[in-house]
């Protein structure tokens, strides 16, 4: 029902039911703030936009855009959200993986090809771009994307986007999450990125980028997981990462950095899980962080780390996975190790490490390929000495 269209309705019954009129009247006037919101439609050249970007997309199997039809992008279209009051677009949330109805219904994820249209970036108040894991989305992000100053929720993961990340990324200074994972993106990291001061998870994992990690990535104060795995990423770990108070997740693997763990990184506070497995690291493998009692998973494996297994564990030491296999240690595995709290997952293979396991308890569910192929290892679960 249209707003002016109530008016006439009130204004005609007040004059008819004189008697019930300003009661009646008084009641509407309280239901009409509501009303206004639900019929408040979208403005038409954000309907025009929506609709250019549908058009630049294919998704044959669930028919997602069927209800993108009809002039009121806010009633009702899939995965379109508008602010209550001024109609503005401010989410586009198309996920082809979820637990949403459509998907049950027609058992299976998504699929879609196409690109992602600029004309998603005429959508001013957007604050929320899904578009993610729909497997053959190419083509590469927008320019414009940069321009979307709103936007707190970037995802276009999971699709087969090449291309850059937009060089001024970092003008999206409300940005928490920004997840481009399991693309093809190519090119370096831009230095913008260090702007986005509320990030709090950034997922480039598994695309094709190169070149160095910003200088003072460690300006990112807020961010909570930052995962960088699976790039070609050279040069090494910048001190600055471990000023980042909040990073409770840092994962680096599989790129190819070279250089030492900086010391600094085994006194994050918050630190739990960090893998930096298949790379080019060497130096030591610093006793802070296998001394730091917050660290529960490690993977260190397939590098060049070289020196002893520092003998720092403790009885508050719980890892859930220590993998430090393929590496060049050498020396003995320190006793210490038998008096962590826990010890899941434990691989010390392919290392020159050599004299008798430790005994304990911890090392009772092990078995021999945790501790194979090294130099001089012998005592349970390998040959006795
Ligand atoms: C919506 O976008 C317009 C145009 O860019 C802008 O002037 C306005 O401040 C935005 N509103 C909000 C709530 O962000
Ligand atoms: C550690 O990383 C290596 C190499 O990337 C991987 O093969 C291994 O499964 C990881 N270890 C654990 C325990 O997850
Ligand atoms: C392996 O470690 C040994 C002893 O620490 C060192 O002499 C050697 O250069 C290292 N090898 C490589 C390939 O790093």
């Amino acid at each position: 029902m249209q707003v002016h269209t109530l008016y006439s309705f009130i204004a005609l019954f007040s004059t008819q039911h004189k008697h019930m009129a300003s009661s009646l009247f008084f009641f509407l006037m309280l239901l009409l703030p509501a009303v206004i919101s639900a019929v408040n439609p979208c403005p038409p050249s954000e309907r025009a936009a929506l609709l250019a970007f549908k058009a630049a997309l294919t998704e044959p199997y669930l028919g997602i855009f069927n209800s993108w039809s009809g002039t009121n992008c806010c009633g009702g279209w899939y995965g379109v959200a508008c602010h209550p009051t001024t109609g503005h677009v401010t989410d586009v949330n198309l996920r082809g993986e979820s637990q949403d109805p459509v998907f049950q219904k027609f058992g299976r994820s998504g699929y879609m090809t196409g690109k992602i249209w600029p004309e998603i970036c005429s959508l001013s108040n957007l604050t929320t771009l899904i578009i993610a894991d729909w497997k053959a989305i190419s083509g590469e992000i927008p320019a414009c994307v940069a321009s979307l100053y709103s936007l707190q929720i970037l995802d276009l993961a999971g699709n087969r986007i090449v291309g850059e990340i937009p060089t001024n990324i970092g003008n999206l200074i409300s940005l928490s999450v920004l997840s481009l994972a399991d693309n093809q993106i190519s090119g370096k990291i831009p230095i913008s990125i260090v702007n986005l001061l509320r990030l709090m998870h950034l997922d480039l994992s598994n695309n094709r980028l190169t070149g160095e990690l910003p200088y003072d990535f460690g300006k990112l104060a807020m961010l909570n997981r930052a995962l960088l795995g699976g790039n070609q990423l050279t040069g090494s770990i910048s001190k600055s990462v471990s000023g980042m108070n909040r990073l409770a997740d840092l994962d680096l693997s599989s790129n190819r950095l070279t250089g030492s763990i900086p010391v600094e990184l085994g006194k994050m506070k918050v630190l739990s899980t960090l893998k930096l497995d298949g790379n080019s690291l060497t130096g030591p493998v610093p006793s802070t962080l296998l001394s730091n009692t917050g660290m529960g998973i490690l993977n260190l494996s397939r590098n060049g780390f070289s020196g002893t297994i520092p003998d720092v564990f403790c009885k508050n030491s719980y890892f859930m996975v220590l993998d430090l296999s393929y590496n060049n240690l050498s020396g003995h595995i320190p006793g210490s190790l038998c008096a962590s709290k826990f010890m899941g997952q434990l691989d010390l293979s392919y290392n020159h490490l050599c004299g008798t396991i430790p005994i304990g308890s911890l090392f009772d569910h092990l078995d021999p390929a945790s501790f194979s192929n090294n130099d001089c290892l012998c005592g349970n679960p390998l040959k006795a000495c």
